[in-house]
Formats: structure tokens, sequence, C-alpha cells
């Protein structure tokens, strides 16, 4: 009975992590999507607590008393910027329970387990670990405990490579030979070292790619714990988490225009590469806030496009107040959203849903790249690299072929941003010096909430 019960709760479980998934991949229903994978996991835990196999539950009521004290504040004070390295950081903990559940199998059954099992606990204890440093070094980068920049040295591949091998070999190994402890734990000793190296040469800004490739990395070693102690819903959320996470890496890598490689080798992001075309001598038109909101007000549509910048100043609230304010001038409002905007997937949408910007209003680039031709004023709002005409002209640049926003294509251009820093790819970007272009120069929050009180006297 105890066991038809577990079943049920798992397939029950399954069916909503799946159900959870698909509806992530709207802003209308994400909220939604968390609320059916979050039921879901309840429901594996349930069904697992019940099983016979339990023969105390002392420690897995601490368990549970810990994971909640951990994770309460981790899910309610960790702010939106700080998003990826909490993700990091979580599965760096993920991988850790995949690790230790796997040892604990060795512990208890070695050279019983047989190739076939060996196999699935080696697998998961090579990954798991690999992903416990490999996260954490993520998060250390993006936290800046440790150095955010590309740390390389000659031999740098070679040597990872071959350390992959080595490690590669001791699991082959083991499963022919279940019965060496020793290579067993050497095995975990480099995986935990590769995540180290593997991570070290990558620069900070590069963390979400790494990290949702770690997240697929923690997925597979879940679904191998699946197959090591026999437990479905394992399997079965595993091999979701796998593929998302990987999928997610290609999407991310494809919208950068970088390949996998370029970006687990590349180095990129170490420091400011520049591109052949700089604009030297040229100058740019600042703006005032009260001109900006004269244009503004009179604008039939402003497609607002934001970035990176916006996240920082946390200036989502601002944004949304003005594009009010235009609206009641009669003005119509569009948001353009690119795939890489910020530093993490989804960045921008989260942000604006959190100011409840009615997602209508959000367009993808592919569905708004055509309308900026018609808007009377693009508004740029701490992005840079994402507008960055180099994307399409310059063969030299580093970002030559990103499919971009077409924002230069409006009417007007203007940018908010503080100073003629560059952004996260370190070149400079032409659109900034184009005639139709002004910059409203200021933390976008403060320079928004400038814009907000001149539209109130237009
Ligand atoms: P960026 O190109 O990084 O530009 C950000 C802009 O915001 C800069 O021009 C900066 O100029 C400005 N800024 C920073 N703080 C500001 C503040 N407080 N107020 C006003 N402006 C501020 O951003 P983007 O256009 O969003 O492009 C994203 C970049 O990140 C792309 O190169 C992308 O490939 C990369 N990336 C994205 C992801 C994901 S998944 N989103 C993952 C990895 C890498 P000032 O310093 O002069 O203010």
């Amino acid at each position: 009975m105890r066991e038809i019960f577990t079943q049920v709760t798992y397939l029950v479980a399954s069916i909503l992590f799946i159900l959870g998934l698909r509806s992530l991949t709207k802003p209308d229903t994400a909220r939604r999507g968390m609320q059916y994978a979050a039921i879901g996991m309840l429901l594996a835990i349930i069904g697992t607590l019940v099983q016979h196999e339990i023969v105390r539950y002392d420690w897995i009521i601490g368990g549970l008393i810990a994971g909640t004290i951990i994770g309460i504040p981790l899910g309610t004070q960790v702010p939106m910027t700080a998003m990826p390295q909490r993700i990091a950081i979580s599965h760096m903990f993920g991988a850790l329970a995949a690790t230790l559940v796997g040892i604990a199998e060795y512990w208890l059954h070695g050279a019983e387990l047989g190739s076939a099992k060996m196999a699935a606990v080696g697998f998961e204890v090579l990954f798991g670990a690999l992903t416990i440093t490999g996260s954490f070094m993520a998060f250390g980068k993006l936290q800046e405990i440790i150095t955010g920049r590309a740390v390389t040295y000659k031999g740098q591949n070679a040597v990872n490579i071959t350390l992959f091998g080595v490690t590669l070999l001791m699991f082959g190994y083991l499963i022919v030979h279940p019965e060496n402890a020793v290579v067993f734990y050497s095995m975990i000793a480099l995986a935990l070292m590769i995540g180290v190296f593997m991570v070290l040469p990558i620069g900070g800004a590069d963390m979400p790619v790494v990290i949702s490739l770690l997240n697929s990395y923690a997925g597979l070693a879940s679904a191998a714990t699946g197959f090591a102690i026999g437990n479905n819903v394992l399997i079965i959320a595993g091999a979701l988490d796998g593929a998302s996470g990987f999928i997610l890496s290609i999407v991310m890598s494809k919208a950068m225009n970088r390949s996998f490689q370029n970006v687990i080798f590349g180095a990129f992001g170490a420091a400011p590469t520049v591109s052949t075309k700089t604009a030297s001598g040229l100058s740019v038109r600042s703006i005032s806030a009260e001109d900006a909101a004269i244009q503004l007000a009179y604008a039939k549509l402003v497609i607002i496009v934001p970035g990176y910048g916006m996240a920082v100043a946390q200036a989502q609230h601002q944004v949304r107040e003005l594009a009010e304010l235009i609206e009641k001038k009669g003005g119509e409002v569009k948001y353009a959203i690119h795939p890489v905007a910020g530093r993490m997937p989804g960045h921008m949408n989260v942000l604006l849903a959190e100011a409840n910007v009615p997602y209508d209003r959000l367009y993808d680039m592919d569905e708004i790249n055509g309308e900026f031709e018609r808007a009377d004023v693009a508004l740029i709002i701490g992005a840079n690299d994402v507008v960055n005409p180099a994307a399409r002209n310059d063969k030299s640049s580093p970002i030559y072929g990103m499919p971009i926003l077409n924002a230069d294509k409006a009417q007007n251009v203007i940018v908010l941003k503080r100073s003629m820093n560059p952004g996260f790819a370190g070149i400079e970007n032409e659109l900034f010096y184009n005639d139709k272009t002004s910059l409203l120069f200021g933390d976008a929050k403060a320079s928004l909430s400038k814009l907000v009180t001149e539209m109130k006297t237009v």
C-alpha cells in the first residue's frame, strides 16, 4: 500500500515538474510554473518519507529544519541582481546531496554494487563533485569573493583536458573493478579539482552560461542517483533538469553569437577588448531631463530598451511610472527584450514583472525589431552591447554576428547611462555618436525620477 502511494505521488510530482517547466516559458504563467514545481517537490518528499526503508526520522527532521533555515532567507532576502550567484550556490547544495548519496551507496555496498550500478554511482559522484566546486567557484566569482577575471596560464586547456581524461579512465576502471575504493575516492578528489580548474579561466560575466551548464550536470548527477537507488522521480526530475539546463546554455550562447567552446575556453571578458573601429574624435550629444521629457511627451510610439544598467540601478519601478505618464499623454509604449540583456536569462522580464509592467507590452527581439523604424523614440535604459550596430557592420568586433535590437533605426534615440564606459563586451558603441542619439547622463534611477518629474509639468 505504501509503495503504491509513493509511486502515485512520484507520478503526480513528475507531471507537475513538466507542467512547471512548460509554464516557465511565458512571463504571465511563470509564477504558476514555480508553484507547480514547488507542490511537485513537496509531493516527492512526502512520497519518499512514507517509504518503509526509513527506520528513524530524527536525522531527516534535523535536515528539514536546517534546509528551511537556510532556504527561507535565500528565497526572500537575496536581491534580483544577486540571483545568478544564489542559483549557483543552490546547485552546489544539490550536487553535494547527489554526491553524498553516491558515497553512502558505495560505503554501504562497495564491490557488491556490480558493474551497472557502479556506472550509475560513478557517474553521479563524478558529475556531482565537479558541480560542487564548479558552482562554488561561480558563486565566488559573482559574489566577488574571488576575482571575477578569467584566470589563465599557458597550457591550461591541455591540463584540464588531461585531468578530465584521467578521471574518465578511473571511472571506466571502476565499472570493471568496483571493489577498488582508492580509485573511487581518488576519482572524487580529481573531479573536485576539475570543478575549480574548469571555472577559473572563465570571466565572471560568462558565469550565467556556466551556471546553467553546471545545472545540467547536477541534473544528470541526480538522474544517475535515481538509477543507483532505484528512485523514479529522481530519474525524471534529473533528466528534466539536465536537458533544460543544457538547452538554456545553448540558447544563451546563441544569443551572444558565441560557441560553447568560446564560452568555456575563450576567457572572454578577461580584459576589455577594443574593436578596430573606435570612436576617437567623435563627440556625443548630451540632453537634459527637461528636453528628453518633451520628446517623450510628444512621441506616438516609444520603445523602451532595458539592459543591465536598469538592473544595477533597480530602476524598474521608475520605468513603469514613466511609461504610464507617456501613455497618459497619448503615446504608445513597448518594451524590447533582448535574450541576453542583463546578466542572466529572463533578467529584464523578471524585473519588469516585479514592477507590474503588463506582460503584453514586452516584446521579444524578433517581434519588435521591425517596429523601431516607426518609433519616435527608442529609450535605452542601461543597455549597451544589445543595441551596438557593430554587431551588424564591424567584422572585427568581438560581438560581430550577435543579433541586436534595431534601436538605431528609430527616429530619435535617448540613452540613459552614467558615463562613456563600455558594457560587458568592453567595446565602443557607435550608436552613442549617431546624430539622432542624445545621452542623458546619470544613474538610471535618478535620471528616470527626473524624467517623471519633468513629464508631469510638460
Ligand atoms: P551592457 O552591454 O553590459 O551595458 C550596460 C550599460 O549599463 C553600460 O553602458 C553602463 O554604462 C550602464 N549602466 C551600468 N550601471 C548603470 C546605472 N546605475 N545607471 C545607468 N546606466 C548604468 O548590458 P546589456 O546591453 O544589457 O548587454 C548584456 C551583456 O551581457 C551582453 O554583452 C551579453 O552578452 C552579456 N551577458 C548576458 C548574459 C545573459 S543571459 N543575460 C549572460 C552572460 C553575458 P555606464 O557604466 O556608463 O553607466
